[in-house]
């Protein structure tokens, strides 16, 4: 949301975005909300970073920016994100990893104020395949995730993981093809973007002890599909519907609707069984060796036949 102020439009962006790509937000007017008036922060640029910190460290999280300024940065991630800049010899494969998640980050941030765009979906796709490519450079699934998982954030690790095992799924299906793959990782790359690192901690507990789920964490499903369906011309329709189902389950028991097992369709189904891997691999620290025992659980957990079918191709896809 643009935000007309007396010292211009603003929009705000989450300081932990600003600190994560700080070499393109140098620079940037930043303004802070003191008292229902929005303050400019005068800095030199080498103590942006310092400023950003300490105000963290007074547990404030968000700064306003100018949309201009925005739609700059946008850009300014479009360049870092071309092939040319990304394959640049002077890079390793370390600092790749990290320009691409603090691009996910960053554009999820923006598409949350600004909605989506052409240019933000089209950075989605791009950061999908730039991902992907990383991984394919990697030895091995195992092997990246070792090697990388202190150069991104975790749901980045978990985003890219979940479109990765998705893809290879997709394939063990007749209707496969490039762009229901697409469909599919723009769910995996936003159906969580309203999140904030507390929420997945408060998310992981509730899975794990039950209780109560604050109503904001159990509507993020159908709060993220209303917002995208306003640019349904821009959004797939099979990927809201993804976004809206991903915490529900067959037997009626999930969120954020309660829906029965005839609700979902196919790859609805694959793209819950592959993100459920992910994150449950993720939970047992990446230790492979446990994959068939979290297959059996999914496969209990998710019974119904376009699930079923989902986990016979997650089976034969990791061996
Ligand atoms: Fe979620």
């Amino acid at each position: 949301m643009v935000i007309e102020t007396e010292v211009g439009r603003l929009v705000k962006m989450e300081i932990l975005h600003l600190l994560k790509f700080s070499d393109n937000f140098i620079g940037v007017e930043v303004h802070v909300l003191v008292n229902g008036k929005y303050v400019k922060l005068n800095y030199a640029n080498d103590v942006f970073v310092q400023i950003l910190r300490k105000l963290q460290q007074k547990e404030v999280s968000e700064v306003y920016i100018n949309e201009d300024d925005c739609k700059r940065i946008v850009e300014e991630i479009k360049q870092s994100l071309s092939e040319q800049s990304l394959n640049d010899s002077k890079l390793d494969q370390a600092k790749r990893v990290e320009i691409v998640s603090a691009a996910l980050d960053t554009v999820k941030g923006v598409i949350n104020q600004l909605g989506v765009e052409p240019e933000t979906v089209k950075l989605l796709k791009t950061i999908n395949t730039r991902a992907m490519a990383l991984l394919q450079d990697s030895p091995s699934l195992l092997a990246f995730i070792r090697e990388f998982k202190k150069n991104c954030s975790e749901e980045f690790l978990l985003s890219i993981l979940t479109n990765y095992i998705m893809s290879l799924m997709i394939d063990k299906f007749p209707w496969r093809s490039a762009q229901v793959k697409e469909k599919g990782a723009l769910a995996s790359l936003m159906c969580d973007m309203t999140l904030k690192p507390e929420d997945f901690a408060e998310l992981r507990a509730w899975k794990t002890s039950g209780g109560k789920l604050s109503s904001r964490l159990k509507m993020h499903p159908a709060d993220i599909a209303n917002k995208l369906k306003k640019d349904k011309l821009l959004i797939p329709i099979e990927t809201i519907t993804i976004i809206e189902q991903h915490h529900e389950f067959p037997d009626g028991s999930g969120f954020p609707y309660g829906i029965n097992a005839n609700r979902f369709n196919q790859l609805s189904a694959i793209f819950i069984v592959a993100q459920q891997f992910a994150e449950r691999l993720h939970e047992a620290r990446y230790d492979y060796d446990k994959r068939s025992a979290i297959i059996k659980d999914i496969r209990e957990r998710y019974s119904s036949k376009v699930f079923d079918k989902a986990v016979d191709a997650l089976t034969i896809v990791v061996g």
